[in-house]
């Protein structure tokens, strides 16, 4: 895959650089000691851009983000509640190297993206840069119709085993149907006391300088896909879907008091995403 970033033309796949640059800036909050594995120079590029142009305040956002849902992860793992973590767009993140070596990992995300991150980890362990993990990847676009093939390939890996499905920094770049297709999805692969790890900007942060520059910073530069808005979702959403009970719900400014982070900025220029954790009913 040839991963260009042109300063006009960033490609929401490659989102995934940036966020991973994001979570290696404060290790000691994120909890993750090998995201610095993706740094480039192309995409320290764009990170001054957006960190000026959207807000500063997004290195700890996600650092939080990853902190709180490699925590969930662990505990549940440690209960034994769960043996399988299903990653849906899961870009580069690190989870399978910062979790027990017993579970396994499913990483979804669009083809070219698995392509890359298999060959790229594989080098690594190869090297000893990274543990060896069992991680299943699967190239699939959300926006086709992938639910036949995808569901049989899951059911296959998955078996009856209990899942933690986690999608993160995804949502936004999704549409409202092909959102519901999704949690429709996870309802057929999932089995009571299985759960949902989401994130997800609320309707209300669009009224904030933080989100509108974040639009524009994004209008300008990254190559979209449809014209429609980019998503944010209300919490009612979560409240509602079927089968599913929300058991966990938090924001950028409970989990800094949870995990003593000091906010530097004023509300209006944060990008408060919220974090959801579902479990099936
Ligand atoms: C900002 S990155 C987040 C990656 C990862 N979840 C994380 O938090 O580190 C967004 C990811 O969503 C994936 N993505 C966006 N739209 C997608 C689609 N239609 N189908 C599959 N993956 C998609 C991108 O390829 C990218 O890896």
């Amino acid at each position: 895959m040839v991963l260009t970033m042109e300063e006009k033309n960033i490609e929401i796949h490659e989102t995934a650089f940036v966020t991973s640059s994001f979570r290696a800036f404060d290790e000691k909050l994120s909890q993750d000691t090998f995201s610095k594995l993706w740094h480039n120079s192309k995409t320290e590029k764009w990170i001054e851009e957006y960190l000026s142009q959207v807000s500063s305040e997004e290195t700890y956002t996600h650092c939080l983000r990853n902190r709180y849902f490699l925590e969930a992860i662990k505990e549940l793992v440690a209960q034994e509640k769960i043996e399988v973590l299903i990653n849906f767009g899961s870009g580069f993140s690190m989870y399978p190297f910062l979790l027990n070596e017993n579970l396994l990992h499913i990483e979804i995300d669009k083809p070219e993206i698995v392509e890359y991150k298999k060959k790229k980890l594989e080098q690594w362990q190869k090297n000893k840069e990274l543990p060896k993990r069992d991680i299943r990847f699967i190239g699939v676009d959300f926006s086709t119709n992938y639910k036949d093939t995808l569901l049989q390939e899951i059911t296959s890996i998955v078996t009856s085993k209990p899942s933690f499905i986690l999608i993160e920094g995804v949502l936004f770049f999704l549409d409202k149907e092909e959102t519901d297709r999704l949690f429709n999805f996870f309802d057929l692969i999932q089995h009571k006391g299985d759960y949902v790890g989401s994130a997800s900007f609320p309707d209300t942060l669009k009224e904030t300088v933080a989100f509108k520059n974040l639009i524009s910073f994004f209008n300008k530069k990254v190559a979209k896909t449809n014209e429609n808005d980019f998503q944010t979702i209300e919490d009612e959403y979560y409240q509602t879907i079927k089968n599913y009970k929300l058991i966990d719900h938090q924001d950028y400014f409970s989990l800094s008091a949870k995990y003593n982070n000091a906010v530097k900025q004023g509300k209006e220029l944060i990008l408060n995403e919220n974090f959801y954790i579902l479990k099936k009913q």
